[in-house]
């Protein structure tokens, strides 16, 4: 990238000159890597609020225009006209796939999705009420430890075997781990199944009886997933930027992203937003929630409600609202009731001078889950759903990570606010 402009930074009496880059869109940025040397200064961006920690080359967000853009294809066409492989491929590779490619991909990716007998022992140590999240957090690290052959960063080909693994496995797994919460056998994937429908079928299959995903559905669930496969350098993404910038391998890398996704600021919004929801449970109590939102002394949040770089409206949530109105109609059940609390509380906070004063709108995660209990799953299967639609991105960025020439090991600085020149004092002293 290369500086046309310089900023100049003035600190007592000294003058600084910093290189401003410029990206492909989105701001400008003040290149402050050589700031520490030359100035013997930090900057302080706690949350990285103002701070770009890499480029790159995947997602691109315009949060004043609630513009998402995957490698150049805004998220609303592809989550119209594609389907999640091919949004995998293009996330993974940066060009949509020729006839020939995709075949090559599907089949790749299909012929993976088993996972190593020896591990279905390993999900029988978990307790039968484990959150899924805890229990995919565990299997994703241990995947290191059943695929040894592909956890050499440095070789090409292993980081792609990795790769499809993950891809192809982490639908299996989820499903294991909520067969195993609920006390029934697993299921085998079935690689006739396109990538929802295989994951619907591990999901709602039971030995006794016949299970064919209706169309509709495994349609919604895969909108979910294209909706949900990258989002730039958002908490989890970093966190995976951040252990693979040790050299980690990329199970290990992957697993810190899934434990980074689980927390309800995170993720884990969906989960949250559900039971939020249920706890409103009528259009009448809205007004109290609102009123709780509102309050500084209360720490309560409407859950599924603001983003840090959505600034206008989250393009996934349009969709998600729109996919949430067919399936329910598909399924019979237009008169959701939780449905009927979201479109409200919706429609409220955009008028209540509170929410438009700090630009908060529903984001993804507000209309998600009332897809997904329609279909069936259990709110607690929320957030894995989430980490299994992600999986390309997190992969995605820490390929695009570990082929960069330039990266250095992640390793923020602070400032350091402590007592100082303290000394020991024996116990008996203190
Ligand atoms: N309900 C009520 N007030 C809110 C909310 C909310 N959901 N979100 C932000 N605010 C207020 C906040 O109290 C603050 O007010 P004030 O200026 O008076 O102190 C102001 O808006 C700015 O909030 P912030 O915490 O500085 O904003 P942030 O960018 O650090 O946080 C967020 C972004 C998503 C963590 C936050 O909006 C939030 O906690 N939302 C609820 C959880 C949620 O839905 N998360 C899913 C995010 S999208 C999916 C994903 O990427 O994981």
């Amino acid at each position: 990238m290369n500086a046309e402009r310089i900023a100049t930074l003035h600190v007592d009496g000294q003058e600084y000159k910093l290189p401003v880059l410029k990206p492909a869109i989105g701001p400008d940025a003040i290149d402050i890597r050589k700031l520490y040397k030359m100035a013997n200064l930090f900057t302080f961006d706690p949350g990285f609020t103002s701070t770009a920690a890499c480029d790159s080359t995947i997602t691109f967000i315009d949060g004043e225009a609630g513009e998402l853009l995957y490698r150049g294809y805004p998220v609303d066409e592809l989550a119209e006209h594609s389907h999640f492989l091919e949004v995998c491929y293009l996330l993974l590779y940066g060009e949509l796939p020729n006839q020939s490619q995709l075949d090559d991909f599907e089949h790749r990716v299909t012929m993976h999705t088993m996972v190593h007998d020896q591990m279905t022992y390993f999900f029988r140590g978990f307790r039968r009420d484990a959150h899924p999240m805890a229990i995919i957090t565990g299997v994703m690290g241990a995947m290191s430890a059943f695929y040894h052959d592909s956890t050499d960063i440095a070789d090409p080909e292993q980081r792609e075997i990795a790769s499809i693994r993950m891809i192809a496995k982490l639908p299996t797994i989820v499903a294991m781990a909520f067969k195993y919460s609920i006390g029934q056998p697993f299921v085998f994937p079935k690689n006739n199944l396109n990538y929802a429908a295989n994951f619907l079928h591990m999901c709602f299959k039971v030995p006794t009886e016949k299970f064919t995903a209706a169309k509709a559905v495994s349609r919604a669930l895969d909108r979910i997933f294209i909706l949900h496969a990258d989002h730039e350098q958002n908490a989890s993404t970093s966190t995976v930027r951040l252990a693979g910038s040790s050299g980690a391998n990329p199970f290990a890398c992957i697993a810190a992203g899934i434990a980074c996704l689980w927390g309800p600021a995170h993720g884990g919004a969906n989960e949250a937003c559900l039971l939020m929801l249920r706890e409103i449970g009528s259009v009448d109590r809205i007004a109290e929630f609102i009123r709780r939102a509102k309050d500084p002394s209360d720490p309560f949040r409407l859950m599924g409600f603001g983003h840090r770089v959505y600034k206008n409206f989250d393009p996934r949530a349009k969709i998600m609202k729109q996919s949430a109105d067919e399936i329910l109609h598909e399924l019979g059940d237009s008169d959701n009731s939780t449905l009927q609390v979201a479109r409200e509380l919706e429609r409220i906070a955009l008028e209540d001078e509170y929410f438009q004063e700090r630009c908060l709108y529903p984001n993804v995660d507000f209309y998600s889950g009332i897809i997904l209990d329609a279909v069936g799953f259990p709110t607690d299967m929320f957030t894995p759903i989430f980490a299994l639609s992600r999986t390309v991105g997190w992969i995605s960025q820490w390929k695009e990570m570990i082929a960069d020439p330039d990266v250095k090991i992640g390793r923020p600085r602070q400032m350091y606010v402590g007592k100082r020149n303290r000394h020991y004092q024996p116990v008996k002293a203190r």
